[in-house]
């Protein structure tokens, strides 16, 4: 079925810029139904945004005839992700204070969809505490907040605030919705018809780039190992497996067959892939090697490097103020040992989870291990995102011959731009 878009567009410079994404959400087969804020009528028109959705554009919330369907609440069921571009820092202030004023508001708060924020406002303004509060109070609340782009604003002043571009907010929406991300269809002239009038929005055609792993196996690790101590102790650490799983996904919609081997994580199974669930690292290494052959492998997983150099039968019990009697050994190198294994996967791809000089020792894994590419990521603390657990990563994708940044953004938007990036290679 046709994936659906509640867009929300409150009153910023950047309101303009929703236009340019609608047009870019059509060419990607995705309807758009628009609400426009009362000050958002002051940057654009609602006839220049109803020409794009070719749709009514809403704003009034006491409209009779829509209030008696019960609009605000049937807008916002109908869609599969509500989308605020710009978001403006009084919208989320009020969303985060649970004010229903409007009907963009009231949709806010009587929806039961995810809701995606996308910020536009002045430095200051982003970079008040006030602000600051409520976007991290709206994030534990479950609103996806991107986070905005640096440079140069219409204001003339200088630093974060300014809206991202409409296609890396459709790569973030395609991502959400389970719609495959063409780059290709974010340039060139405005597709809302073609040349005989015909919407091309109605041409049934399928998500671009679906299926365009078909045939292709792809092996995938991810999460924790548990190395047991005694029966009731095990060494353990904090990776959640939500990127793996997210990848895993994101490679099953495009058609791969995919084999996830996963740590201990309570995690639903994406469709379309084949689990095996496993705990320590010994038992990984042997999955891995039965998934075996497999097109391209992403190794994920958090593996401990360690583990009891004993697996006591019994709980060991305390002996006074004796030191611990825990003796570890390493553990084998799962990367590393399938990157000289006789059935290599064409493409191997590694991850480094880093808390400092994150590229550097990034890229001495890459030559270390003996894989294709390594995905950096950040975990240190002190970057404020919380990336073990939580749902958002920022990674660097390294290869031989250079390296992309994929900032601040959802595990599931990450998951989508690797497997683009595997995809062109396979
Ligand atoms: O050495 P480090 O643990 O940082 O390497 C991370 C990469 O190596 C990840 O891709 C991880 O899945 C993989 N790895 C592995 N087996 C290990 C340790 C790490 O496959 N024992």
């Amino acid at each position: 079925m046709k994936k659906q878009i509640l867009l929300i567009v409150s009153g910023g410079i950047a309101a303009y810029k929703s236009l340019e994404l609608v047009r870019i959400l059509r060419r990607h087969n995705i309807a758009v139904r628009a609400v426009m804020t009362k000050s958002a009528t002051e940057f654009i028109t609602p006839l220049s945004l109803g020409v794009m959705t070719e749709d009514q554009v809403y704003g009034d919330m006491f409209d009779l005839k829509d209030e008696r369907e019960i609009g605000h609440i049937q807008l916002s069921r109908q869609a599969d992700l509500i989308v605020i571009c710009p978001a403006t820092a009084n919208l989320m202030a009020k969303m985060n204070a649970g004010i229903a004023d409007d009907l963009a508001t009231t949709i806010l708060l009587a929806t039961n969809k995810p809701v995606l924020a996308v910020p536009a406002m002045n430095v200051r303004m982003w970079n008040h505490a006030a602000t600051q509060r409520n976007i991290n109070q709206l994030r534990k609340d479950g609103i996806m907040v991107m986070t905005p782009d640096s440079g140069a604003m219409a204001c003339g002043e200088f630093g974060p605030g300014r809206l991202i571009e409409p296609p890396e907010i459709t790569r973030e929406i395609c991502a959400q919705i389970g719609v495959t991300f063409d780059t290709s269809l974010c340039h060139g002239q405005s597709p809302t018809t073609q040349s005989n009038g015909q919407d091309i929005s109605e041409n049934n055609q399928s998500p671009a780039g679906e299926n365009i792993l078909a045939g292709k196996h792809i092996l995938i690790t991810a999460g924790p190992t548990h190395e047991a101590i005694d029966p009731v102790r095990y060494i353990a650490n904090r990776s959640s497996g939500k990127q793996g799983f997210a990848i895993a996904d994101t490679a099953a919609k495009m058609g791969a067959k995919v084999s996830l081997i996963a740590g201990p994580v309570s995690l639903a199974t994406p469709a379309g892939v084949t689990r095996i669930d496993v705990q320590s690292a010994m038992d990984m290494q042997s999955a891995v090697d039965d998934a075996l052959p497999a097109d391209c492998a992403i190794m994920v997983a958090a593996v401990a490097d360690w583990r009891a150099a004993h697996n006591a039968e019994q709980k060991i019990k305390k002996d006074g103020d004796a030191l611990a009697p825990l003796q570890l050994i390493a553990n084998p190198d799962i990367l590393a040992a399938l990157a000289k294994h006789e059935k290599r996967p064409k493409l191997l791809v590694g991850f480094a989870a880093e808390t400092e000089n994150i590229l550097d020792h990034a890229r001495a894994k890459l030559s270390r291990k003996g894989c294709d590419w390594i995905i950096a990521n950040d975990v240190s603390t002190s970057n404020g995102q919380g990336v073990m657990g939580g749902d958002h990563n920022d990674v660097h994708i390294i290869t031989a011959n250079g390296e992309e940044n994929i900032k601040h953004a959802t595990k599931e938007s990450v998951a989508q731009t690797i497997m683009e990036r595997i995809a062109n290679v396979l």
